[in-house]
């Protein structure tokens, strides 16, 4: 019986894990999406060309690789039938690989109208929300009213939607905020029918069947483990457990069945949309660091926030899920800095500490160590003996650190710009 292995992302998401598991997947038999939905912003760049998926896995530009998404995950089905006629143009061959969990939760057109609504009443306190509506949705799941994929097969799917649509419609009221539902639900049935070429399945069960037959299985995570719902620094995260443990939930598989954990950062630190950020800047480093990654959403377009690579948050992150190997993306981005900080402590009330403290409105100073930068194009090199002494050093560093080995440095978009270490 073999294990899933999960690859998840370390800080606040867009770590560049589309990009790592487009490598990792020749190794595997299958790659499952566990949680989140289009928020997520994926993406995949070879023959120079960048491909971005939101809801379906990462998997799907190799042939033979099956692709399952989750009971964890929440579909909508406009976004998704957009993905597929993309990648149908491109000649990808969905319907043989692509399973599709019934337990998934369906986002209805309210839904976004209804996250939409709830950010624009918070005024300044903002989540920064992508508006997929992602938070109503996973709320109307924990609230036993949510539709889910397998209920598209019901004759009364239509009448559900209605009853679902209207409950929305009397909480918009409540928002002095101007709703068009209507406008999407066309689209969104249209979606609908999309989703229903495909295999629907409890999902759970093809899995484990799978890990029983010796298959290899990866679990893909979605944002990052600084946006859990629990861990994170709330409010300001997203709705679902993006940690480890969301792989057992949003697959039904068993811990025991958890192999490998992939942990992804950058080099450095990106967040978008509000909330603490102790490592930010917000000056000419962030600006570069901003031009130099590309650091604009997959989703939304909106500008990253960056700044230097936080210990506290990623040693932190490191214990919420157990990781078992390292991949350090965006190394190239740092090619050109003379210093590179890392915060090793905070400072809080005059204090320091290496914990994250619980209330996010205290002032966190953080307390950072040095290193000489390599000042040098590495996106070239595909030997790890090539790599600037420097850049070794900071390597060094981090798994001395956080005792976890680095098995992949990322230095460049491409496919082949991945150095795989032993
Ligand atoms: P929501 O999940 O769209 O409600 O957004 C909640 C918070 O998570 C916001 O700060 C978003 O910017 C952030 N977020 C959601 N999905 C992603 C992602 O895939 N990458 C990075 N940040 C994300």
């Amino acid at each position: 019986m073999t294990k899933v292995d999960v690859l998840l992302g370390l800080q606040w998401g867009d770590e560049g894990k589309g990009k790592v598991v487009d490598v990792l997947t020749p190794n595997y038999d299958a790659i499952a999406r566990f949680q989140g939905g289009p928020n997520a912003g994926h993406s995949i760049e070879f023959n120079s060309i960048k491909h971005v998926l939101h809801t379906i896995p990462s998997g799907i530009f190799h042939p033979s690789c099956i692709n399952i998404i989750g009971n964890g995950v929440v579909l909508d089905p406009i976004v998704f039938a957009e993905e597929v006629e993309i990648l149908t143009k491109m000649n990808v061959d969905l319907h043989k690989t692509l399973l599709i969990s019934k337990k998934a939760h369906l986002i209805l057109p309210s839904h976004r109208e209804l996250d939409a609504a709830s950010e624009a009443a918070k005024g300044k306190g903002k989540i920064g929300s992508t508006l997929r509506g992602i938070g109503p949705t996973y709320m109307d799941k924990t609230g036993r009213n949510g539709l889910r994929v397998g209920d598209i097969l019901s004759p009364d799917f239509t009448r559900n939607y209605e009853f679902l649509k209207n409950k929305h419609k009397e909480l918009l009221q409540q928002y002095t905020y101007q709703s068009n539902i209507e406008q999407h639900e066309d689209a969104w049935f249209k979606g609908v029918e999309v989703i229903k070429q495909f295999r629907l399945v409890d999902s759970e069960y093809d899995i484990n069947e799978m890990l029983v037959a010796g298959k290899r299985v990866l679990a893909e995570g979605a944002q990052g483990s600084l946006l859990d719902i629990d861990f994170g620094s709330y409010p300001f995260v997203t709705s679902s457990n993006t940690i480890c443990a969301g792989a057992c939930t949003g697959l039904g598989v068993s811990p025991h069945s958890i192999g490998e954990v992939y942990g992804i950062f950058k080099a450095y630190c990106t967040r978008v949309g509000s909330g603490p950020f102790p490592t930010e800047q917000e000056n000419d480093t962030g600006e570069k660091m901003r031009n130099l990654g590309v650091e604009f959403g997959a989703t939304t377009g909106r500008p990253r926030r960056c700044g230097w690579l936080d210990m506290v948050a990623l040693k932190y992150a490191i214990m919420l899920n157990g990781v078992t190997r390292l991949i350090m993306t965006k190394a190239d981005v740092l090619d050109s800095f003379d210093t590179i900080r890392v915060a090793v402590a905070y400072l809080v009330n005059g204090k320091q500490t290496t914990r994250l403290p619980y209330d996010i409105n205290v002032p966190v100073e953080p307390v950072y160590k040095e290193f000489k930068g390599w000042n040098s194009d590495i996106t070239g090199i595909t030997n790890e003996q090539d790599l600037p002494v420097e850049l070794a050093e900071y390597i060094r560093f981090i798994e001395h650190e956080t005792g976890v080995p680095i098995h992949i440095v990322s230095v460049g978009p491409n496919r082949d710009s991945t150095i795989v270490r032993a």
